[in-house]
């Protein structure tokens, strides 16, 4: 498989994660080609052009160790995390005497990945050097005039996963690597800090869960989260310690490779606490920690938040949707740009736009680590500026689930061996069992209701039972806006592939949802998987049932189905004929808003990621009367009876 080298483009490494971005646009197409190319017959993958996980792209098993004498890689400063920051820059430097253009750099965590002990060998008469993948890498001429000088220099950026670093020279490019050189390794001062805390909803309105990840087991210190009532703006005056539970998951649980051989990495110990009995729509203040047997307390961060509103609730509610987001690198490493391209845009953007919502959901696909790891604490790092803040709701993807032979509704090797592990342990979501992930939300005037399109859903199933039950639970008059979610396209999507099957669905995806969708009269259902945007009349059966297009008033008689998988991953082609059903399309990175401003007016948006800017809107006015009004295969018969 042949690879693409960002790299062998980057005149210098000053400003690298501008170059990286220029020089990943270059390469988009070129590397969606490939990506195309790549995909695995069988997979029934709507976006073909996916991209490669770039760590895949190393034949860890086939390295080479050849130390050279002219060889040297130093990476500065030694100690991290001195004032305790969870993420910081390094400068590597590196040379020896015959610089080529494959050389590359990889990133090692823990430094030592040539422990024998640990690394399963599939060739018992040589010694594997090479145990694990590298946490991220670089080519050597990233840094300009390497090949000239035989020697280098990079930026790269390290965030604190509970264990210390090493810096590897290699020649030989990704396909035969040869290891020439290793660096003393670097540390954070505290490696086993609690980082990167995620809020997320609960089961019940009152309640917010907040999770993160440390490198303290039980037995070493108790997790907590300090929290209280804000008080004028300010800290809270009173606070309690709500205590954590604690997970973890071994290599053993992983499914298959790479997340069960060289993409394995100790995911450390993730705790989740459950702040009970708030107060509708008032701010927290809350803070992580781990008491250590003498007493003292090893502290994350402050944040605050604002607490849901109670379900019926009248206030002003805005809630971000989008799909496949995925993960990039700033420093450039991994290919930055060339596997997600928009990521970083949306991750900045929502950062940027933090006031103007109060939760989020992102609807599978989250960091594609596909078996590596690692990505998954790369991840969390790069959204904890969204989710230490705002409630942070997920929902499983093909790229968390689906591996064969385990029961996933896709018998398929998205998810790289994870089958769902990582996922649903690194975040929470108020399902009933979490290895069955569909679960209801109620905020405010909302109820969302997410399914999980990685185990089925037809009828006779549990997940079909959920779904009507969700759907048939809400008391409409209080909670008017009911919203559908999964991450497969199970409604209508008019991606190229889906129309080159005919089905502008998932097989079977519709046929027997749409009856639930249509009789308990759902206003949205969204979708990811596909990556681009793309939004439907209110229909069904794939009929409109309107001829308007963005200001719906009265009764709606059908459901509008969003696909919103433009948040950072390869974009997916539209097929050319535009199906009458299909309001407006755009083949761009971005996410979507919904904003209820009361009990009869609910706004959607959809905005692009590169400007923030609204391309796409319609609202919905209506009152009560207007939902209980029948529509076409929504009401039992009435009788003549008076
Ligand atoms: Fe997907």
């Amino acid at each position: 498989m042949p690879f693409i080298r960002p790299a062998s483009r980057q005149p210098s490494n000053s400003n690298a994660a501008t170059m990286g971005r220029a020089a990943a646009m270059a390469v988009a197409l070129l590397v969606a080609v490939v990506a195309s190319a790549a995909t695995l017959p069988g997979t029934a993958s709507a976006s073909p052009a996916e991209g490669i996980q770039p760590l895949s792209k190393i034949a860890v098993h086939k390295a080479t160790v050849e130390m050279q004498p002219s060889a040297y890689v130093q990476a500065t400063p030694s100690l991290l995390g001195e004032q305790g920051e969870d993420t910081e820059w390094v400068t590597v430097k590196y040379g020896w005497t015959y610089p080529s253009d494959d050389d590359w750099i990889g990133v090692f965590s823990p430094s030592e990945f040539n422990s024998s002990a640990t690394c399963p060998n599939p060739w018992p008469a040589e010694e594997p050097y090479l145990c694990t993948a590298p946490i991220k890498y670089q080519y050597a001429n990233y840094s300009a005039n390497y090949i000239y000088w035989g020697k280098g220099s990079i930026r790269l950026q390290l965030i604190n996963q509970r264990s210390d670093f090493s810096f590897a020279l290699f020649t030989g490019g990704l396909h035969n690597p040869k290891l020439i050189a290793v660096s003393e390794p670097i540390s954070f001062k505290n490696p086993k800090a609690p980082v990167f805390p995620r809020l997320a909803l609960g089961r019940s309105h009152d309640e917010m869960t907040v999770t993160w990840t440390s490198g303290y087991d039980i037995s070493e210190a108790y997790p907590f989260v300090e929290w209280g009532a804000s008080v004028g703006g300010g800290a809270a005056r009173q606070t309690a310690r709500a205590p954590a539970g604690t997970l973890t998951f071994s290599r053993g649980s992983m499914c298959g490779e790479p997340a069960r051989t060289v993409g394995w990495r100790d995911p450390g110990f993730i705790h989740t606490a459950f702040l009970r009995d708030l107060w509708p729509n008032k701010e927290y203040h809350y803070r992580i920690g781990h008491e250590l047997p003498d007493g003292s307390v090893v502290w994350g961060k402050p944040y605050s938040f604002r607490a849901p509103p109670s379900p019926g609730q009248q206030s002003l509610q805005r809630v971000i949707v989008f799909g496949d987001m995925g993960k990039a690198e700033r420093d450039g490493s991994n290919e930055y740009a060339a596997y997600q391209p928009g990521s970083l845009n949306t991750t900045d953007r929502l950062i940027e736009e933090l006031d103007g919502y109060d939760a989020v959901f992102h609807i599978g696909d989250m960091p594609y680590a596909n078996g590596y790891i690692s990505q998954w604490d790369q991840f969390t790092a790069q959204v904890a500026s969204i989710t230490a803040r705002r409630p942070y709701m997920v929902a499983s993807g093909n790229h968390e689930r689906d591996w064969p032979d385990t029961a996933a509704f896709w018998d398929v090797e998205d998810s790289g061996g994870e089958c769902g592990v990582p996922a649903e342990t690194y975040y929470y979501y108020p399902a009933e069992n979490r290895a069955s992930f569909w679960y209801k939300v109620d905020y405010g005037m909302f109820r969302f209701c997410v399914a999980d399109s990685e185990h089925d859903w037809r009828a006779g199933t549990p997940q079909y039972e959920f779904i009507e039950h969700c759907l048939s639970t809400v008391d409409r008059k209080h909670q008017p806006w009911l919203i559908f979610a999964a991450h497969r396209v199970l409604g209508y999507s008019s991606n190229a592939w889906y129309a080159g099957e005919g089905s502008f669905e998932e097989p079977e995806g519709r046929e027997n949802l749409q009856k639930l969708w249509q009789k308990y009269r759902v206003d949205i259902a969204y979708f990811g998987h596909v990556h681009n945007y793309e939004r439907t009349c209110p229909m069904y059966q794939s009929q409109c049932m309107t001829s308007e297009k963005s200001h719906y008033s009265g009764t709606m008689n059908g459901t509008i189905f969003v696909v919103a998988g433009g948040g950072g991953c390869h974009l997916s082609d539209y097929t050319t004929a535009i199906p009458k059903w299909s309001i407006y399309r755009d083949h761009d990175f971005g996410f979507t808003k919904l904003t209820a401003f009361n009990h009869s007016t609910l706004l959607f948006e959809y905005k692009k990621s590169s400007d923030g800017k609204v391309y796409d809107s319609f609202t919905i006015h209506r009152d009560y009367r207007d939902v209980l009004r029948c529509v076409h295969d929504s009401c039992f018969p009435t009788t003549l009876a008076t």
